[in-house]
Formats: structure tokens, sequence, C-alpha cells
């Protein structure tokens, strides 16, 4: 009986699916984004069935339910490396003594559904049992075991690249998801590797569309630039999918986790927090339950914003509302704050939906929005302002700030209201001790509607300040509607440089005042470590010309060096050329008595500053200092494999290295294995915080991870797992001691290291050279 209905299923949904290609599952599954929690973020591989009670459990008790968060998903590493006799996935009995089925049964107790992990491979990213070739029987398990979610990753593909290939194994799990005749929601993870919103629709109810996100601004900003122009192919049971949530992970401030929040609402993405709701901060909470922001995201009209405007690091969205509203964000992906806005042709009521503030503008829905914020407005036209408050601007720039010298501030403020403003003041506040004087006027008597008062300031921090960032709090205020007093104010960030501190350093480490182009730090700009010739950097700064970076030196440096690849390299000291290049070669540019460094890139094609040193004051040795651990000069130097039988083997090589002439080529097993050694004696890295190693790898999805061995027991504490996307590329891997977690009452004590590992995988090969401290 079962059976029977299976078949019918399947030939029901091969029969359908190639007739249409825009066809959604119209299953009547995620009419609105996905909702929940997934360990991943986290957590990574420690899942545990307390983990997702006590989650469901906080669901409730915080409220998150009530907001529309339903599933608790499971990542990976929830189960045993091996199947059991009958070739079924078995749930890993210490992390959950009630099995999967078991934790279901308690989540849909609460009136929540549960998701699941699995891959289109033969493993899972952290190498335990894939689906490829057995989706049949485990989409029927995930079935009887009562799960409503399934993430179906890309790792151990075993794929020849094409999009038909990527297809055929995720259309797989579809079809026997469906057979199963259970309601499954199927969240296609392929990284966006083969495109998949121009065929998810069809097959699963969401697709990543990048990468892994990680929690930091970079990341952020990279994944949203990437998702916001696809918003054409989302909409009710099929989604783009940006990555879960880092809200509360720490990495970022609230105003970028408010980014994240708005951002991905407008982008009608899921909602999946990533964060230990056992821990989150009320902001976090805030943050996460925020009705308004979450209302913008599960409209049930499910369009996705569309990109308005994106010039500068300045963004606006539009998505439209089922009552007939619109969302309106103004994404501010730089560092300075900046006034967005986006033209009307009549007037409107605007809502900001973080401050509930209500305001009108007559031609343009604008706000001055702070660096990697983002202002979200409800808004909707109007015949009558009535009572409202006019939307009032106030926008402003500032230079570089050096210590004790008068750096020009400009501050714009603009009535965007309908009617005029009376009596308009100006005022900037700075830190304690700094002074702001007007050099023009700070006031108006009437300010008409669209216009705007300019003034400039002349702004002085002290002597003795330090380098670092300083709010300026802009303000205004005026009269509306004849009687009504009311303000607005914005902060503004000055940076403040001074000199770097006397020795020898790289320069990739030392704070940058300003640049233009686009730069990337200790790696080219397309993400592989430098290279000239066949002399591979891991310290420089990449580019694609043209470009310029400024560095404030205040007369203290005395010298840059640095290689470089070809023409069109210059170094100024001051406005004077202290060195340029005609050819591949190394420069030394004198900067004796020069306030400003500033390193220029001009012509086509990436050109990268390989390993510049700065030298202020005394010379000494190039700082941050590294300490070599294993440079395969001599040979393997005793690295090996660890586990005997897992297979893999090492052997010198010349092709890549990044110090000396050789480094070590690796031959990894499908299922990877260990490398390393065991050292003779213990190994004292008091003083150093990081492990760091370079490496290239030729397969995409292969994934890594370092562990050290510590203490008499030699125990292992292993962590700061990678997944490589970029085949054929190269880079440094750098993991804090903080990243490499120990089991429970073991501690990671620099000052007794027995071994030092790495994960490698894939079965190709990988090369890696110089494992050190920093
Ligand atoms: C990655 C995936 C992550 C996480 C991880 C688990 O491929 O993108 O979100 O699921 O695998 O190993």
């Amino acid at each position: 009986m079962h059976r029977l209905l299976s078949a019918l299923l399947v030939a029901t949904a091969v029969a359908v699916a190639p007739a249409s290609p825009a066809l959604a599952l119209d299953d009547g599954l995620a009419r609105t984004p996905p909702m929940g929690f997934n360990d991943w973020n986290a957590f990574g591989c420690d899942v545990t069935e307390d983990l997702i009670k006590q989650t469901a459990d906080l669901f409730i008790t915080e409220g998150l339910r009530d907001a529309g968060y339903t599933y608790l998903n499971i990542d990976d590493c929830w189960s045993l490396k091996d199947r059991d006799s009958a070739g079924r996935l078995v749930p890993d009995p210490v992390k959950f003594p009630s099995g999967i089925a078991g934790t279901a049964a308690y989540v849909h107790s609460k009136g929540l559904k549960l998701g699941i992990y699995s891959d289109a491979g033969t493993n899972t990213c952290a190498g335990y049992p894939g689906s490829l070739g057995r989706e049949t029987l485990d989409a029927q398990t995930f079935a009887d075991w009562g799960v409503d979610y399934l993430k179906y990753d890309n790792c151990y593909n075993q794929s020849d690249g094409s999009q038909a290939d990527y297809i055929r194994r995720y259309t797989a799990m579809r079809d026997a998801l469906a057979a199963t005749g259970r309601p499954i929601v199927l969240s296609i993870c392929e990284w966006g590797s083969s495109q998949p919103w121009t065929w998810g629709a069809d097959v699963g109810h969401l697709w990543r569309t990048t990468g892994d996100i990680s929690d930091n601004w970079p990341s952020l900003k990279s994944i949203i630039a990437a998702n916001a122009p696809l918003a054409e192919f989302a909409g009710p049971g099929h989604w783009n999918d940006p990555d879960m949530l880092e809200i509360g992970n720490g990495g970022m401030t609230a105003t970028e986790y408010r980014t994240h929040m708005s951002m991905w609402a407008m982008m009608a993405a899921p909602l999946i927090i990533g964060t230990d709701l056992r821990s989150a901060s009320a902001e976090t909470l805030g943050i996460l339950t925020n009705r308004e922001i979450i209302g913008i995201d599960q409209d049930r009209l499910g369009v996705a914003g569309r990109v308005v405007s994106d010039a500068n690091g300045l963004m606006v969205l539009d998505k439209p509302l089922a009552g007939g509203e619109h969302a309106i964000a103004l994404y501010n992906s730089t560092d300075v704050l900046a006034t967005i806005g986006t033209p009307v042709s009549r007037p409107h009521r605007l809502t900001d939906v973080w401050t509930g503030a209500v305001t009108q503008a007559r031609s343009r829905i604008e706000a001055a929005v702070p660096a990697h914020g983002t202002v979200v407005y409800k808004v909707k036209p109007i015949r009558d302002t009535g009572p409202i408050a006019p939307a009032v601007t106030v926008g402003g720039a500032i230079e570089t700030v050096t210590p004790a010298a008068g750096t020009p501030l400009a501050t714009t403020v603009t009535n965007r209201g309908v009617g005029s403003l009376a009596d308009v003041r100006v005022t900037v506040a700075g830190p304690a001790g700094w002074t702001v004087t007007a050099n023009t006027t700070a006031r108006d008597r009437s300010l008409g509607s669209d216009e705007s008062l300019v003034t400039t300031w002349t702004v002085t921090a002290p002597a003795t300040v330090t380098a670092g960032s300083y709010p300026l709090t802009l303000s205004t205020a005026y009269t509306w509607g004849g009687r009504h007093r009311s303000s607005s104010a914005s902060t503004l960030v000055a940076a403040v440089v001074t000199p770097p501190a006397g020795g020898s350093r790289h320069l990739s480490t030392v704070r940058a005042a300003d640049f233009t182009g686009s730069i990337a730090l200790d790696q080219t700009v397309a993400g592989n470590l430098i290279t000239i010739g066949d002399h591979v950097y891991t310290r420089g700064i990449g580019t694609t010309p043209p470009t310029s970076i400024r560095y404030y030196v205040g007369g203290e440096c005395s010298s840059l060096t640095t290689d470089v690849g070809g023409s069109g390299f210059t170094v100024y000291a001051d406005d004077t050329v202290a060195a340029s290049s005609t050819a591949a070669q190394s420069l030394t540019a004198d900067l004796t008595g020069a306030a400003w460094l500033r390193l220029t890139t001009t012509g086509t094609g990436p050109a990268d500053w390989a390993e510049p040193v700065l030298t202020c004051g005394e010379p000494g040795p190039v700082q941050p200092a590294e300490r070599t651990l294993f440079s395969f000069e001599g040979g393997t130097d005793g690295f090996g494999i660890a586990n005997a039988g897992g297979g893999g083997s090492v052997e010198p090589a010349t092709a890549f290295h990044t110090d000396g002439t050789a480094g070590l080529l690796v031959h990894t097993p499908v299922n990877g294995n260990w490398f390393g050694k065991a050292l003779d004696a213990p190994l004292d890295l008091t003083g150093f915080s990081h492990l760091k190693f370079d490496m290239r790898v030729e397969t995409a999805g292969s994934v890594g991870e370092i562990a050290v061995q510590v203490g008499d027991a030699f125990t292992w504490c292993q962590g700061g797992q990678w997944t490589w996307t970029n085949p054929g590329g190269s880079r440094t891997v750098s993991r804090s001691f903080g990243d490499i977690s120990c089991p429970a009452g073991v501690t990671l004590d620099p000052a007794d290291i027995r071994a030092v590992w790495v994960f490698l995988n894939t079965g190709g090969d990988v090369s890696i050279d110089n494992i050190r401290a920093e």
C-alpha cells in the first residue's frame, strides 16, 4: 500500500516537472520565507537533542514562536559515521538519546517543526554519511522520524560540475521526499554554485545563493551584494537563501545586525536564527522579534525587494506589500554617514520601522544613514500631510582627523517635508576635549520644502588623541507647522589616525587613513595569495587598479620597501614621488619628514604590493613576529598521516611554497584524513595566539580543520573548519587558539603542545607550506 502510493507520487512529480521551467513546487509549503533556528552558526558540530529542546522551549518563553519562528533545524554532525545493517542513517545516541524521532515528537508537542540536514554527495561536509544514491531510503527515514524540513548540502558531490548534474542530484531528493507523502520543506544548499535561482523553483522551496555567511561585516556586505539582484527569482514557495542569521554572535555591531535583519526581510529571505538563544541579550531578541520587520519579510504578497538604485555603496530597495504599502530600505554599505534617498512623484507618509517615528516627505524619501546601517520605512502616498512632522535629514562628512590639526567638516540639513521650516539651528558636538567651530552660518530663519542649509566647520582633536573612531553628533532644531518645535540628529564617525609606533611592520597590518578602488589585505582582490613570478607572498596588499591608499605617518617614518610585479606602482611621500616601478622589481621609498604616505596603482589587471614593510623610528625585526614550526625545506619534516587506515600520502614538492623553495604536496583520501606530526618534545607557543599555514587546493567543496594535541594524554582539540569554494586558489589559513575547542575539562595550554594536525579531504591534491605560529 505504502509502496504503491510512493510510486504514484514519483510518477506525478516526474510528469509535471519539465512541463514549465518556471513552475514552483506548488505544494503549499513555504508560502512565506521559512523562519526558525539552526545550530550551525553558533555551535558547529556540537549539536545535541538537549540544545534543540532547550531552544524549542525558548521559542515559546521568549515569544519567538508567536513572532513566527517555527522550525528547529539540526545541521551537520547529528548521525553516526556508519549506517545500520539495513543501510539506514543512525542518529548519534550520545548526542540524541531519544533519536531524531524523539526530538521531533518533543518539538511537535510545542507546536513547532523539526528540520534535519543531509548532503547530495557521498558524505556531509563534516564527513558523516551523505544521501547521494540513497535518496529514497533517507527521505523515508526522515519522514518516518517526523522530519518537516531538510537542508541538503553539496560536499563530496562526485559531480562533473555541470548544472544538469546539480539539477539531477537535488531533483532526486525532491522526488524521494514527495514519494514519502510527508510535507517536507527542501532547502537546497549548493552555495549558489550552479545558479540554482534559475532551476531551484521546480526542485526545492529555497536555495542558497552564496557561500557560507560568517559573523563579520565584510561577509554580510558581500552576501547582500550577491543576493539582492536576484529578487525576481523569489516568490511564494521558492526563495533565495542568503544563508542563516548571525545576529547575536558577537562579531558585528548592533547597527550591522539591524542591517542584517532589515535586508533579509527586504530580500524576503528565510529568517533562520543562528545564535545561542540560551544566552541571547535583550538587544539580540529585540532585533530578532521586531514585528514590523518580520511582517515585511513574511508579507503574503511574497515579492522580494527590487533594487531601485545601487551606486557608491548606497542601495535602495523597494518591496511592495499586500496592503498596498511599500517597504523602502535605504542601505549604507560604506564606512561613513551617508544621505540616501529615492524620488517620489507625490507626498508620502513614512513610518520608520525600527524607531516607529512617523514623518512626511514631499518629493524624496530620504534619510541620513549611519555607516553599515539601514533605514527601513513603510510608506504610502497621502493627500493631506496634516499634523505629520516633516522628514528632515542631517547629513555630514569629515576628512580624516590627525592630532591637533584643524579638519574641515560640512553639515547639510535638508527639509524633505511639505511646508517650510522656521528658525532652523544646527549644532555639532564632539567628544570631550575636542573643539568645533562654525565657519559659515549655522542658522536659517526659513527653510522651504526640498531646501538645504549647508554649514562648514573646523574640528580639532587634542594633541594627545589616540587613533580610533570618534562620534560627532550633528543636530538640528526647527519649527514646523507654525508652532511645533522638533529636532533631528545623526551620528558622524570621525576617524583619527596617528603615526605608527617605531619599528618595522607589514604595511597590511597598519590602518590606512582612507583608500579608493578595490583592495584586499594579505591576498589578491580575487582572494588568492599574492604571486609574482614563482614567488608566493603571504603578506601584502592586493589591488585592482586604479587604486590609491593613504597612511598617516606624521613625519615619524623613514622608509617603505616592497616588491611589485610590473609597471604602474607609485609611492608618494606627501606629494612627491618617492618610488615608482617600470618592471617587476623591489622598491625602496624614502619617507623622511613626510606626513602622509600614499600608494597608487594604475593600468589594467591585478596589481599587488608584495610584502610592503614600513619602517618608523628605529628599524627592527618585521612585526608581527612569526615562528615557523614546519617549513618542509628538508623534506616532509616528518609530516605524515594520523590514521594509517584512512589513506592518503605526502611528498615534498617545489610547485607551491611560500618560504624557501619547497612545500608539501598532500594526496588526500576522499573521506579525508589528519596530516601532521607528533612532536618529540612539548612545544611552547606562549605569547602566540594563532596557528597559520598556506595552502592551495584544486577541488571546490573540500573542507579542512586544524587540530592540536595537548598534555600527557595527547588530548585532541580541534576546530576552525573551512570549506574551499575556490578551485585552484591559494590562501593563508589562520586560526586563533580560541577557534580550536577542546573536550570538556581540557584547556589548550599553548606551552604544552604535543602535536599539530590539519584535516584534509576530497581525494584531490592539496599543497601546504610554512606551518607557523603568530
Ligand atoms: C556547509 C553549509 C553550512 C553548514 C556546513 C555543515 O556546506 O553551507 O551552512 O551546513 O556545510 O558542515
